[in-house]
């Protein structure tokens, strides 16, 4: 198997490079608009401690949603099951950053991977850290079981001076009681986090915990059990924003997607893997890295649905 799993991530990455003039990068972030685009790298990491690599799997890139599982999962670990009184556990049907579902809502956003939910748990964390990005990334460094992650400031700084939108979601959230800290501590705090730079190989790396049942293999526990399973849950049906449903139907596997570029898929009990291409589609998922994953599903026959 491992054999075929490198040959077929070579394949994969020989392949991928054809897609990589598709879609557009994310300039929105005016710091991810200068991200030279024809570039791919994938990585798989097994339960069992493999790692396998092809293309610029050791590229570091920025991971920005993709953060969003590091911080949901540690406002887990300091809150519990309290946290869904504040966030919930449906998917949006609406892009990342949408406003609309709020109003109607009460301020209470659908899930934790939608920038309204993402502030949620970065107000969480900021009650709870009184430096939340470097908590975020100290947990990323203790799943690494190294220090060589970082926070990219340049890039931190150029969303945070573009943070207009998501400026509106937390100040319309905290009218209705739903953030608790000054908005601008949770735009800073939450813009640092989603800057970190991470490449291929260590994001699958770090999020193996939730393919191995909330343990991180040769670490600690990170989580129990069942609260893994439900991370899990809501990848497939909100990791994706409002292409969730097209992502469970052609990869078949959870799945949390960056405006970077990078996406990071879970095979419970097996492997995560991670696959980058800064070109994305009118969601803001890439497209080389989605019909990498995509392949790679379909040729092993991996899927939560088999
Ligand atoms: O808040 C934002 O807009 C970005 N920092 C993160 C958005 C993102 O990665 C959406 N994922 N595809």
């Amino acid at each position: 198997m491992s054999a075929d799993i490198a040959a077929l991530l070579q394949t994969i990455a020989d392949e991928a490079i054809a897609l990589t003039d598709q879609g557009a990068v994310a300039d929105y972030i005016p710091a991810l608009a200068n991200v030279p685009p024809r570039q791919f790298g994938i990585a798989v990491a097994t339960v069992d401690g493999a790692l396998h690599r092809a293309g610029s799997a050791d590229q570091a890139f920025s991971i920005q949603s993709i953060s969003k599982l590091f911080a949901l999962t540690l406002a887990l670990q300091r809150e519990g099951d309290d946290l869904w009184q504040r966030v919930g556990r449906e998917p949006s049907g609406t892009p990342f950053n949408s406003l609309v579902l709020l109003e109607r809502e009460s301020g209470v956003p659908r899930n934790p991977f939608v920038n309204a939910g993402a502030l949620v748990i970065t107000d969480v964390l900021c009650h709870r850290y009184l430096q939340p990005e470097r908590a975020v990334l100290e947990f990323v460094h203790r799943l690494l079981g190294r220090t060589s992650v970082a926070i990219d400031a340049q890039v931190a700084r150029s969303e945070r001076l573009h943070s207009d939108r998501n400026a509106a979601i937390a100040h319309f959230m905290r009218s209705f009681g739903n953030l608790r800290q000054e908005v601008a501590a949770i735009l800073d705090a939450y813009c640092a986090q989603c800057a970190i730079a991470m490449s291929c190989a260590e994001l699958a790396r770090a999020a193996l915990f939730l393919a191995a049942d909330g343990v991180q293999p040769g670490a600690a526990r990170v989580l129990q059990a069942p609260d893994a399973r439900r991370i899990n849950a809501l990848m497939l049906t909100c990791g994706a924003y409002d292409a969730a449903g097209d992502f469970a139907f052609r990869i078949g596997l959870p799945t949390k997607t960056g405006v970077g570029g990078g996406i990071l898929a879970i095979v419970p009990g097996r492997m995560s893997i991670c696959a980058w291409s800064p070109r994305l589609d009118a969601t803001g998922n890439s497209i080389a890295a989605a019909a990498a994953i995509e392949r790679f599903a379909a040729t092993t026959g991996l899927s939560i649905f088999r």
